[in-house]
């Protein structure tokens, strides 16, 4: 893929749905007994992962334009699996599948692709384990393959060391078959998609930012759900206009979770223009973002933040070597067990186009300035190759980007979407 500098551009844009909230809405949709309706799913290959699975275990489901019709049914009706699931490279297929699984009365293994099999998985074989639940990880150092015979479960008090929204939804996926009650208290809070998507789909759920409690021995009722955009996906773009003096981008019909638009609070406190109108918030808050483009500052974060930030941390590296001053991400450690290690990937990418960085144990230091076009890796990494476009929209020059493909595991038309930005600015100088 060979990128060049992007002109300023006018646009308003769509995202399409958001990869978490659709892996939730199915997984949930799937245990609800009857007929639910879900609107704008992502249509991205992790989500296509975890559509892929429950159709394994007897769930159907069937598109109709941009809804998805799931005829859920409650967990014991559900088929065991004649083949491996595979969740390919989606984390949130694995964990969370395998906590609801844990619950059940099959057994089931599931596999992921090279860079899922690296990912660690006893974060969720320990505390599942407490529950009562047989699930193991089948190589060493507790990564994939899992296998995972159901049965019965006990609710328990869990006390999470890692801030990750994965593990307290895989552990409340289990809670809703456990028997007595499964309580989360969470080192900084995470995401509470799992938690609003069960609220939505008639689940008594008590929950509020760090904690999280239900019942087991719910039964869920259908629901009609419309996705919001996805703010992750919006993250790119949103980020190229800020960079990008003179331009000015509205992005629709998107995610504006608290939990989720950390990004959104960094690009202001980087100096951005920026302003969102929230336009409804159940079962979800959802709106649109406006931001012009201008001149960035460098910023610090860590903490409590970056759960609210993780995945859009890569982008944010790309805001930082392109502003001015100095930037430091710490308490990050866990990009290093994301998809790739993003920590390393990303920086000796962001070197290659003359960024100015350091590497620490659990984050990095960035000293802004400008970007050359280079020859540039994805290392297979969805969200490192997007990021690397934006580098190569904002750099000097021209930037060959390799292993591009990899956007569709999150974003299947991201580069459809940069390129009528591009086209955008070439019309308004035209
Ligand atoms: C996700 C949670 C986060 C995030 C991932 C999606 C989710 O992972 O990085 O992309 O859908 O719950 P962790 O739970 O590992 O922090």
């Amino acid at each position: 893929m060979e990128i060049e500098k992007i002109k300023a551009f006018r646009e308003k844009i769509r995202v399409p749905g958001d990869k978490s909230i659709s892996h939730r809405a199915l997984l949930v949709a799937a245990q609800a007994p009857g007929l639910s309706c879900l609107c704008g799913l992502s249509d991205s290959e992790d989500v296509k992962a975890t559509r892929q699975c429950l159709r394994q275990v007897g769930i159907a489901i069937e598109d109709e334009a941009r809804t998805t019709c799931v005829l859920g049914k409650g967990l014991p009706h559900w088929h065991e699996p004649e083949a491996a699931l595979s969740c390919e490279n989606s984390g949130t297929t694995m964990r969370l599948l395998a906590g609801l699984l844990a619950g059940s009365a099959m057994r089931a293994t599931l596999v992921g692709d090279a860079s899922l099999s690296n990912r660690p998985m006893q974060r969720i074989v320990g505390p599942l384990t407490l529950m009562g639940g047989q699930i193991q990880a089948m190589t060493d150092k507790g990564r994939p393959p899992l296998m995972v015979t159901g049965g019965k479960l006990k609710g328990c008090d869990h006390r999470l060391p890692i801030a990750s929204a994965q593990v307290k939804s895989a552990l409340l996926l289990a809670g809703l078959s456990a028997t007595g009650v499964t309580r989360i208290w969470e080192k900084h809070p995470t995401r509470d998609h799992t938690e609003r998507m069960l609220r939505a789909f008639g689940c008594n759920i008590d929950f509020s930012p760090g904690y999280a409690e239900v019942q087991g021995g719910q039964t869920l009722r259908p629901f009609h759900f419309q996705t919001p955009g996805d703010i992750s996906g919006a993250a790119f773009f949103l980020v190229l206009a800020a960079v990008t003096p003179g331009a000015e981008l509205v992005v629709e019909n998107v995610g504006l979770n608290p939990t989720r638009t950390g990004v959104l609070d960094v690009l202001r406190a980087m100096g951005a223009s920026l302003t969102c109108t929230v336009h409804r918030t159940e079962p979800e808050p959802v709106g649109s973002i406006h931001v012009s483009g201008g001149h960035l500052r460098g910023f610090r974060v860590g903490g409590a933040d970056i759960p609210r930030l993780i995945d859009e941390l890569p982008i944010l590296a790309v805001a930082a070597a392109l502003a001015t001053g100095r930037t430091e991400v710490r308490d990050a450690a866990e990009l290093r067990v994301k998809e790739s290690d993003r920590i390393t990937a990303l920086l000796t990418e962001l070197r290659q186009m003359g960024a100015r960085c350091q590497e620490l144990p659990d984050g990095f230091t960035i000293e802004g300035g400008r970007l050359s076009g280079a020859l540039v890796n994805s290392h297979g990494d969805h969200r490192l190759a997007m990021s690397l476009a934006v580098a190569g929209c904002s750099a000097e020059g021209i930037t060959l980007l390799r292993g591009a493909e990899c956007v569709a595991v999150s974003y299947r038309g991201f580069f459809t979407t940069l390129e009528s930005l591009v086209k955008a600015g070439e019309a308004l100088y035209a």
